[in-house]
Formats: C-alpha cells, sequence, structure tokens
C-alpha cells in the first residue's frame, strides 16, 4: 500500500489503518506509527525518563566538555517559574493583552486564522521572554511567526524567502543570547519569565544549550496555543447553542473568580475548551527517534528506529471513543458514558515526562478568549455555512474570514 503524500490524505489513511490494525502499524519503511494510548504512553515515558541534554557537536568543534545536564531539570525550571505566574494578576495580566492586541483590529476585516495566531503568541510573549526593547520583541515574534507560517501554509514559499527566513531566525537568536548575557552581567533586569531560570543555569548550561532551551519554549508558544485558538474559533461559530451556554455562564462569573481559578470558576467553559483541543489537537503528528527495545507482539520497535505519536489519532479512535466525530463538551461531564476511558484516552498535551509543560497557562489562555468572545465582542463570520477545517502540521480552519466589533 503507499502512502499518500498530501497531509490530509496521509492522517486518513493513518486513522484508517489505525482502526484496522490496533494503532500500532508500519506507516512507511521507516516510521512505527504508535497510535494506541497505553503503548503511545509506555513508549513516551520510557524514551524520555533519563533524557540528557548533550552538547556534542559543539564540544567538538571546541573542543571542550560541558557537564550533563538533565531534561528533568530543565522542565523542573520551568513549572517552577509557571507555578509563580498561576495568580489572578498574571492569568488577569495575559487576558487584558488578549484584548488590547484585538482592540487593535476590531472593525477590520481579518484572516481570523491570522488573527488568532497573532494574538495567542503575542498575548504569551511575555510570559515566556519579556523586558525586550519593542524592535527586539518584533524581531523574536516575526521569527515565530515565519516558522508557524511554514508549518501551516499550503505554499511555504520559495529560495528568497526561506533565506529570509534564516537571517529572521539567526537574528531572534542574538536577541535571546544578548538578554540571557546582560541579565547575567546584570545589565538588564532579571524578569519572572520562563527563560530568567537560565541565567542561573548558565555556568553548566553554557550559552548554546540556553539558547536551545528558551527557543524550545519560544517555538513552542508560536505553535499550538495560535492553531487551538483559531480552533477554538471555529467550533464556536459552528455550535450557536454552545456560544449561548458559555454566554450565560461567562457573563455570571466572578471576575476575580475567573482570573484566579478559571476552570472551578467556568466549568461548562473548561469543558468547551477540553473538547476543543480533542477534536482538535494540534500537532497533529509527533515525529521521535527510538532509544529502547520495545516488543509489541506482532512488531518490534529498536533503538534508532522513529515512531510517530499523535494525540489527535487517538481522540478520534472509535474503540475508545463513543462517536468520536461528533462535537460535545459534555463528554467532560463526570461520569458521561461518551466520556474519555482513562486517561491515556485523552492527551492533547502529550506525554509525560514530556508533557507540555504550559497546559494549564494555555487552557487560561484559552477559557480567557472565550470570556472575550462571549462578554467583550461580536464576532462576525463570512460564509459560515462553508467553514471546513484543513489538516495540516495542525488542524487550520479554511477561508476563515471576518470581523471582531464591540458588543
Ligand atoms: C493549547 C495550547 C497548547 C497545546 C495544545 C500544547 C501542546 C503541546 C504538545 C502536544 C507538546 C508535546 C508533548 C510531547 O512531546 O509529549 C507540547 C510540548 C511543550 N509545550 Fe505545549 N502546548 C500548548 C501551549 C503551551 C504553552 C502556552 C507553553 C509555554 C508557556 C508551552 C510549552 C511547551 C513546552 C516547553 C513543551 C516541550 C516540553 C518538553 O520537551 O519537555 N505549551 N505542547
Amino acid at each position: 500500500m503507499t502512502t499518500p503524500q498530501h497531509p490530509e490524505d496521509f492522517l486518513r489513511f493513518m486513522r484508517m489503518r489505525s482502526a484496522t490494525e490496533d494503532g500500532i502499524f508500519w506507516v512507511d519503511d521507516t516510521r512505527l506509527g504508535v497510535f494506541e494510548p497505553e503503548a503511545a504512553r509506555h513508549v513516551s515515558a520510557t524514551n524520555w525518563r533519563r533524557f540528557v541534554m548533550h552538547d556534542r557537536l559543539i564540544d567538538m568543534v571546541r573542543r571542550r566538555h560541558s557537564p550533563e545536564v538533565r531534561w528533568s531539570q530543565v522542565r523542573s525550571a520551568w513549572l517552577t517559574q509557571l507555578h509563580t505566574l498561576a495568580t489572578a494578576e498574571h492569568h488577569g495580566s495575559l487576558i487584558d493583552r488578549m484584548e488590547r492586541i484585538i482592540d487593535e483590529r476590531l472593525g477590520e476585516d481579518v484572516d481570523l486564522v491570522m488573527l488568532t495566531q497573532d494574538v495567542a503568541l503575542r498575548s504569551m510573549l511575555p510570559v515566556a521572554l519579556t523586558g525586550l526593547t519593542s524592535g527586539e520583541a518584533e524581531l523574536v515574534r516575526r521569527d515565530l511567526e515565519m516558522k508557524l507560517l511554514r508549518l501551516i501554509s499550503p505554499d511555504p514559499g520559495g529560495t528568497w524567502h526561506h533565506l529570509r527566513f534564516i537571517v529572521v531566525q539567526l537574528r531572534s537568536g542574538l536577541v535571546v543570547r544578548r538578554v540571557l548575557r546582560q541579565r547575567a552581567h546584570g545589565k538588564r533586569r532579571r524578569e519572572p519569565d520562563l527563560a530568567d531560570p537560565f541565567v542561573d543555569m548558565l555556568p553548566e548550561l553554557g550559552m548554546d544549550r540556553a539558547l536551545d532551551v528558551v527557543t524550545a519554549v519560544l517555538t513552542a508558544i508560536g505553535g499550538p496555543p495560535g492553531t487551538a485558538a483559531a480552533s477554538l474559533l471555529y467550533e464556536f461559530v459552528r455550535n450557536p447553542e454552545w456560544q449561548h451556554r458559555l454566554t450565560e455562564e461567562l457573563s455570571a462569573v466572578d471576575p476575580v473568580e475567573f482570573r484566579t481559578a478559571p476552570t472551578h470558576a467556568a466549568p461548562v467553559t473548561h469543558r468547551f475548551v477540553k473538547e476543543v483541543l480533542r477534536l482538535w489537537s494540534p500537532p497533529l503528528l509527533l515525529v521521535r527517534r527510538n532509544h529502547f527495545p520495545f516488543d509489541f507482539g506482532k512488531t518490534r520497535l529498536e533503538p534508532g528506529d522513529w515512531y510517530l505519536l499523535s494525540p489527535h489519532l487517538i481522540h478520534r479512535d472509535e474503540r475508545v471513543w463513543k462517536q468520536p466525530d461528533v462535537f460535545d463538551p459534555d463528554r467532560f461531564l463526570p461520569g458521561a458514558p461518551h466520556g474519555p476511558a482513562d486517561r491515556t484516552c485523552y492527551v492533547p498535551f502529550g506525554w509525560a515526562p514530556k508533557k507540555c509543560v504550559g497546559a494549564n497557562i494555555g487552557t487560561v489562555q484559552l477559557m480567557g478568549l472565550c470570556q472575550l468572545l462571549c462578554t467583550r465582542y461580536r464576532l462576525t463570520v463570512d460564509h459560515p455555512e462553508n467553514l471546513s477545517m484543513a489538516l495540516r502540521f495542525a488542524p487550520v480552519p479554511e477561508d476563515f474570514r471576518g470581523r471582531l466589533a464591540l458588543r
């Protein structure tokens, strides 16, 4: 059987094969699809348990030996910092930033995918890296936007575009290096962002690995949050009865309570966000290199092989979800018969120990966007009856144009 090349056909083909081959099969000569929930959990847990950041290439070129740094140290630095940012004040600032960015575009006829991307990225950027000059922030934002466009656009651009992309990427990397160096030397203020813990770790990490770590966070906020926000708008438009339920809840919610603990204060909105993330999990596929032998009975995965994981395919698997293609946030009500059978079936943020560190703040951002849509803005979409979703690196609504006005 030939594997289709087009991302959309590729996913449809994988979904079909996954259903007939129990979620584990060779997608082509080099990659094993691991789409069975428990196997995906196990392979991820085993591969990443003791993952260490090396600097081998740079060490070789520079004839030096950098100390090993465990990835779990990096993650725990991020999680500690995110914990300090999980307050009503910081959540409020995130929502206020989204509001300011949308307000700048009120009344304009816009591509709603690009707008939500811009809103998600620019409002989240200060969480990852703040205290930048406007020029520095613009460079970092442009770098992330170009990275995303290469992934979601049907036309990735020619050689000229590629060269510009490399230049912007290098200049954005120089900004990150400068910020870290200046913070370390006291020439720039320390900030409560996700880059800051690595200023103290610079002696053991070195600048190259510190840049990799900060780039990992920046790339993480440049992709999934924006595409998830576009999918949220898409389901919002397609489901007027849910717009109504959300508006009822969010108009009545206590603002301080919502900013302190939104999932508790607005459970209907939380279910809506969870269901958007179930149906339209970005990224659609994760490609990983395997380091341990696994025996799946009918086939084996050997060290050095590549494997694919996909929250999307697990969320659309009829063996683990009832009517998986139906949008119904109430499946997340406790005890719902069409809800997740267990924790391995719902993985929009991936798998431990590589699971998304931004899961909580990402959820707050999406819930905050719901609040703005229900209480501050009126969204009008061109031809809502023709809306459809394209499957690229992530799900992307097609021809999604419209405008936002104040209520
Ligand atoms: C709705 C929004 C988001 C979604 C759907 C999402 C999804 C994901 C997924 C699927 C992974 C891969 C996990 C794996 O490999 O098993 C990931 C990793 C990651 N995400 Fe998110 N993410 C979101 C928002 C964020 C935000 C807001 C941040 C930062 C503030 C963030 C930071 C990260 C980081 C740093 C990683 C890499 C973790 C590691 O390598 O250990 N994400 N995310």
